[in-house]
């Protein structure tokens, strides 16, 4: 990370790139936004970009790529069998984590499906985890497995200075297989940067002692790494004994310590794409097969030769301290300040993006009104910024029709990597402080229609009562004919 200290004493991250190619943005005028709003059904996942000022709903393929990765499309080599471009990929990723064999995917979820799909061996087998994202659990849950989370205890504060809130309870997993047995349990899973709960990673102290449990039982310590590289950074800022590593050392010890590794290159890398890394012959002979059932050839595995040439700069470029601390420090400093404006938020600044604690900011609001459902849809009402839902929404009804309320409620303005400028984030801030100012007037959500599964991605709702008519004049009486 670049020491550049500023004359005037003020902490401002300074990006270390420029921007080269840009996108034209649209704010439309908040008469057009309550039109496009009520078309999405509320759900920010049905707007169209077309509506939206500020994309924040997910860092998940829209990371800015590098001219490197883009002028190594070029070389992409499409043959079905055996293409170059593979080798390639399968050598970065071979550098940055040190392990022999590579397994390509599609996407993260893809590697989810193809490790439930062999390791869960029958129902009721439990997964002890960090934490669950919801597409992980969805396929664990479809063949049979538990999740079950064991984080320790500061992980579901909404403020807290711990700077790992994504460690497991080494003594809770300790437990879990006193009680269970080897048997009872698929693998165990840490998630890096913990998705669902701010973003929030892991130490490699911790990680150590999970995987020395795990290894003296004989139980397969599976890691996501999609959002590695935001907890490389923390790692390399927050632990001690990583301060002296470079980011590769640490890495490469993330990998030593697992057996197996998927992730998600529409994260990790800022490509698209996916894929499970191993040193175990076993484990890769355990999936190998499922890859071209399920994904395409083994030299492929349903990703675009172009996107996997872009993945493996990628790959070499998280190892650039200044490329993985871009995100984290421009978060930091959207969070310090809805801090000061004392918006509530979750602390400390995380990866991904910048959490809000809905459940804080709309305390009227019951958890069954979907508190962050309801401040996604504000938000975009009065300022285009679209952000997502992180929150009860976002979990599946249980089996007997009650509604899971989620531990976190939370709207997520995430922070695709470099795409962001810091006037764009003094925006959010502004317009989020004007929200809470005035978060009186917003009120809950219901269901229009609710799909089964992965409900958030379609389902549809509307306000309760005309709670977002009287948003729309308040904000064009404090803001007359702004857009
Ligand atoms: N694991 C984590 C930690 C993720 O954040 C994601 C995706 C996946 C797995 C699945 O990967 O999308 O490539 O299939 N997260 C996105 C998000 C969708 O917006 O947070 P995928």
């Amino acid at each position: 990370m670049a020491n550049i200290k500023f004359f005037s004493g003020r902490v401002t991250p300074i990006e270390m790139h420029r921007v080269r190619i840009i996108q034209k943005l649209n704010l439309l005028p908040i008469e057009e936004r309550v039109k496009a709003i009520k078309r999405a059904g509320n759900n920010t996942f049905l707007l169209k970009n077309d509506d939206v000022f500020l994309d924040m709903l997910t860092d998940s393929g829209t990371n800015a790529m590098s001219n490197d990765q883009l002028a190594s499309m070029a070389q992409a080599d499409d043959s079905y069998a055996g293409s170059a471009t593979f080798y390639r990929l399968e050598k970065a990723l071979q550098h940055v984590f040190g392990m022999k064999y590579f397994l390509p995917a599609h996407q993260g979820r893809a590697c989810e499906h193809i490790l439930s799909k062999f390791y869960i061996k029958k129902p009721g087998q439990v997964i002890p985890m960090n934490y669950h994202f919801t597409t992980a659990k969805v396929h664990m849950t479809l063949f049979g497995g538990e999740i079950l989370e064991i984080p320790v205890k500061e992980a579901l504060k909404v403020s807290s200075t711990c700077p790992f809130k994504g460690n497991l309870d080494v003594e809770a997993l300790k437990k879990v297989i006193a009680e269970r047995g080897k048997d009872g349990i698929a693998y165990v899973r840490m998630e890096a940067g913990t998705n669902l709960i701010g973003g929030q990673p892991y130490s490699l102290q911790n990680l150590r002692e999970v995987s020395a449990v795990c290894r003296a039982n004989g139980i397969t310590l599976v890691q996501d790494v999609s959002l590695l590289s935001d907890n490389l950074y923390f790692c390399k800022q927050r632990e001690e004994m990583c301060k002296n590593m470079s980011i590769h050392e640490i890495a490469l010890a993330f990998a030593e310590a697992s057996d197996i590794l998927y992730f998600s290159g529409r994260k990790l890398g800022s490509a698209r794409g996916g894929g499970i890394c191993t040193n175990s012959k076993e484990h890769y002979m355990n999936l190998r097969d499922f890859i071209p059932l399920y994904e395409g050839f083994l030299t492929y595995g349903g990703m675009s030769v172009r996107e996997m040439e872009a993945l493996a700069v990628g790959m070499y470029e998280t190892l650039d301290e200044d490329v993985i601390s871009q995100g984290p420090q421009f978060i930091e400093y959207m969070v310090n300040e809805l801090v000061k404006l004392g918006v509530p938020t979750v602390t400390p600044a995380g990866g991904l993006g910048c959490h809000v604690d809905a459940r804080g900011f709309l305390s009227h609001l019951k958890d069954s009104e979907y508190p962050a459902g309801s401040l996604a849809s504000a938000l975009y009402l009065i300022s285009g910024i679209r952000v997502m839902e992180r929150g009860t929404l976002s979990e599946q009804r249980n089996p007997d029709g009650t509604e899971p309320i989620a531990h976190m409620e939370l709207i997520r303005l995430a922070l695709p990597r470099r795409v962001f400028t810091m006037s764009q984030i003094v925006y959010a801030v502004d317009r989020l402080n004007w929200l809470y100012q005035n978060r009186h007037l917003v009120g809950g959500l219901k269901w229009i229609e609710e799909p089964p599964i992965l409900r958030f991605f379609f389902g549809t709702l509307e306000p309760m009562g005309d709670w977002q008519q009287k948003l729309v004049a308040k904000f064009k009486a404090d803001f007359g004919d702004s857009l």
